[in-house]
């Protein structure tokens, strides 16, 4: 069986030289939830509007479900669901007048309309309030208006470019619920972008990490975190005996099961542990102790997808939230998505 997505060498250069998307490769199999993560300007968008026959490619060779998407737009049309970074929804208009427009934007028989119409608007449980102006509806149901725009034609490949964005961790839970129905019940695929590590990690089967317009990493996000290292132990020496601390992380490093020792922010030291994190914190403040240091503070974690990020983008996601991306075009719809 071929695979829902096929891209080879993708390369986007835009006509002000930016070079977007630089070489690219990887596919994405049939049902599969997928998750393309990285900064702002990373290329994640652009790679989408590719895939969608949005944008053409510079270079590359790109197939959805066997199809090459430069040869057959209008089959890659009818096989794919786009919901962009900007909302589509038309306030003005209620639920039902949106999602049915867009139904005959895809040239559907009006009967057809009504039955999907309905059918997804139950799914994403709007229906109740199809005959009220989208003006009227709560950011999260924007948004998840928005994704049932994309559904309207019942496509094979669900493309969802930041779904989330700007969306308080209530309504992004809920919208994730949403996802993964959409792939339970339908069989669908989904190509998710997104700058939440804790959504990648909870929704998505494969994630790459993309930054500079190249994947630095692929795999399920267990195996990356794993790749991280068994646990992650934080401590916070105090700053009295500071002239003794060089001293002490060479201790550290000393001990069995440890893979690295550093500084992490503000005093805090990282250290990484190939396994047993639990039994090597007494041994720390203990050596703490010797070097006439005292350990203010000690805390032991499993490796997360953000410590994944911050290996391959070199960046914390809170470097990005000054910086966030603008989410809708519609500044009414804007307002909403924020409050
Ligand atoms: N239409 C365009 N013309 C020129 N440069 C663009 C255009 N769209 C995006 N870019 C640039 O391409 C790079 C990748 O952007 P984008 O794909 O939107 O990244 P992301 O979605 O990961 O934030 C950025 O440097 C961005 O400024
Ligand atoms: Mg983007």
């Amino acid at each position: 069986m071929s695979k829902a997505i096929e891209v080879e060498d993708l390369v986007k250069v835009y006509r002000n030289g930016t070079r977007a998307v630089d070489g690219i490769s990887f596919s994405v199999d049939e049902k599969e939830i997928f998750g393309f993560l990285g900064p702002n300007g990373a290329g994640k968008s652009t790679t989408i509007k590719t895939l969608v026959g949005l944008i053409r490619a510079t270079s590359g060779t790109l197939r959805l479900r066997g199809v090459d998407i430069h040869r057959h737009p209008g089959e890659i049309k009818r096989q794919t669901g786009y919901a962009s970074q900007e909302t589509a929804v038309d306030d003005r208009l209620t639920g039902w007048e949106n999602i049915t427009l867009q139904g005959h934007y895809y040239h559907l028989p009006s009967k057809e309309i009504a039955q999907r119409s309905e059918e997804v608007l139950k799914i994403f449980d709007i229906y109740e309030r199809r005959k009220d102006l989208a003006d009227s509806y709560s950011g999260g149901m924007l948004k998840r208006i928005d994704i049932a725009l994309a559904l309207i034609h019942r496509p094979a490949v669900l493309f969802l470019d930041e779904p989330t964005l700007g969306l308080d961790v209530q309504t992004r839970t809920m919208i994730w619920s949403y996802i993964d129905k959409l792939r339970k019940e339908y069989g669908m695929t989904i190509f998710i972008t997104t700058h939440y590590m804790e959504e990648a990690d909870a929704l998505c089967d494969r994630v790459a990490i993309i930054d500079h317009g190249r994947i630095q990493a692929l795999d399920r996000p267990g195996v990356l975190k794993q790749q991280i290292g068994g646990d992650i132990i934080t401590v916070r020496f105090s700053a009295s005996n500071d002239g003794a601390i060089p001293a002490l992380i060479e201790a550290i490093q000393g001990l069995t099961n440890i893979k690295e020792v550093g500084p992490a922010q503000d005093g805090i030291y990282r250290i990484i542990a190939v396994r047993n994190g639990d039994q090597l914190i007494p041994k720390i403040v203990e050596l703490g102790e010797q070097h006439a240091v005292a350990t203010e503070s000690i805390r032991l974690r499993r490796p997360s997808l953000d410590d994944v990020y911050l290996k391959f983008t070199g960046r914390e996601m809170r470097d990005e939230e000054g910086s966030r991306e603008k989410i809708g075009k519609n500044r009414r719809t804007q307002r909403r998505l924020n409050r």
